[in-house]
């Protein structure tokens, strides 16, 4: 029988272009964002240096500004559409490489402390200029976050592309999308749907509606002031949020450890600011977090997994940990496999399209962690196992249909053999 750890780590083999890694080839030819903290989480389990190498490459793309971009586009490809040409952010950043302009959720600093967590068990002692490098990058593009993203300091971050969200197309931005023109001076070129099932992925109308925000974005010339105030698209989101704090939770780990205190104290008044806004995004009906579209002044009320991230940088009250435990396991209720990304019981649920329905192993690891954060020790390792179990079943899939349990999108992913190897360690300590 093949050993699935080694299977593992032969997708991350596999997809590493040379110090970064791919999510997957073909679909994704780049090195993303939020992608490449998660697949380094995952060489970290049995590679340290390659785990700090993906980081360390990843940094090259950070803005002038601060801001980790979305995607960063190392060599040329043109299997992907929007490529550089659409973008143009050649003067937000003075060095190559090539990158979008929109950015994706902060799990850069999360990953940082699993990093420096396992350098401390091996004892190694020259990592740690290697670290400071990483840390002020991450400090550089939380103070980015605050400053362009929360400019009224709600303790919310916005964002302004669904792109940014991870989550394309998910049901919590259906309504705000629709206000967005789909009218585009580009061509679209879509490249995504000559890799994978078109029924699978966004419809063409969504993506005429991001390419509008993006040339809408190159129009302000990347200024983060200008593009708070045009934004068609706007977001206070709890997922987003969620993320950040606990990224900033875990800066403020690293920077005690490296004795940074002028930083410790400026993490400690972020962190604060984020966990006030995250708390005040509770909602009773929904029994989870929502987020707040800053256009239409209106809650989120749509039950997709945004709703339980908050568990990640949350210590939840016995009423809302009860609710929330009974909600998950409500949503997987008559499933092969936990958690949809959205309620099957929800009209906008569709068990096979992107984020409208389907399972990412990525999304398991993160609530899970919110739960064993929260005491739910049991519900978590249920989800663990079960993601274990699946990617066993259906292979290294973008993701999973939570009604059969098929793996459907892009083969070969990096960040589900990443959350594999990260998970099964936790579970059984190999
Ligand atoms: C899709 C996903 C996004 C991910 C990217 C690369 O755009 O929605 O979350 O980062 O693919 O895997």
């Amino acid at each position: 029988m093949v050993n699935v750890t080694d299977a593992a780590r032969a997708i991350l083999a596999r997809n590493d272009r040379g110090g970064y890694t791919v999510p997957t080839d073909g679909l994704y030819p780049f090195q993303w964002n939020w992608d490449s903290a998660f697949v380094s989480m995952g060489f970290a389990t049995f590679d340290i240096d390659r785990a700090y190498q993906e980081l360390e490459r990843f940094i090259q793309g950070q803005w002038n500004n601060g801001m980790f971009p979305h995607i960063i586009f190392h060599v040329p490809s043109d299997s992907y559409f929007p490529g550089p040409d659409v973008w143009q952010t050649e003067q937000c950043h003075s060095k190559k490489p090539m990158t979008s302009g929109i950015t994706q959720p902060p799990v850069f600093g999360i990953a940082l402390r699993f990093l420096y967590e396992a350098v401390l068990v091996t004892g190694r002692h020259d990592m740690l200029e290697r670290t400071h490098t990483l840390f002020n990058a991450a400090l550089r593009s939380h103070r980015w976050w605050l400053k362009a993203r929360d400019p009224d300091k709600r303790g919310l971050v916005a964002i302004l592309h669904p792109w940014e969200s991870g989550s394309d197309n998910s049901p919590a931005w259906d309504e705000a999308l629709a206000r967005v023109p789909t009218t585009t001076k580009t061509e679209i070129c879509r490249q995504d749907t000559k890799h994978v099932n078109a029924t699978m992925r966004p419809r063409n109308i969504d993506y005429q509606r991001f390419t509008h925000l993006v040339e809408v974005y190159r129009e302000c010339q990347w200024d983060p002031i200008k593009q708070w105030s045009h934004a068609p698209f706007k977001i206070a989101d709890v997922q987003m949020t969620a993320i950040l704090a606990r990224a900033t939770a875990d800066l403020i780990w690293m920077a005690s450890q490296l004795n940074l205190s002028d930083a410790l104290e400026e993490l400690f008044t972020m962190h604060q600011l984020l966990i006030n806004g995250l708390n005040s995004r509770w909602n009773q009906h929904i029994r989870g977090f929502v987020s707040l579209d800053l256009i239409s002044g209106k809650d989120i009320e749509k039950p997709t997994q945004t709703c339980f991230i908050p568990l990640i940088a949350l210590e939840l009250d016995s009423y809302q940990r009860k609710s929330i435990q009974e909600e998950i396991e409500r949503w997987c209720q008559g499933m092969v496999i936990g958690i949809p990304t959205t309620a099957p019981f929800s009209p906008d649920f569709e068990s096979k399209r992107y984020w409208r329905g389907p399972v990412w192993a990525v999304i398991n690891w993160l609530i899970a962690d919110g739960l064993r954060k929260n005491q739910l020790k049991e519900l978590a390792a249920i989800i663990e196992g079960n993601t274990i179990s699946v990617i066993e079943r259906a292979g290294f899939c973008e993701y999973f249909d939570p009604i059969t349990g098929e793996g459907l999108g892009g083969n070969t992913f990096s960040w589900t053999a990443a959350a594999y190897l990260v998970l099964r360690r936790r579970l059984t300590g190999d």
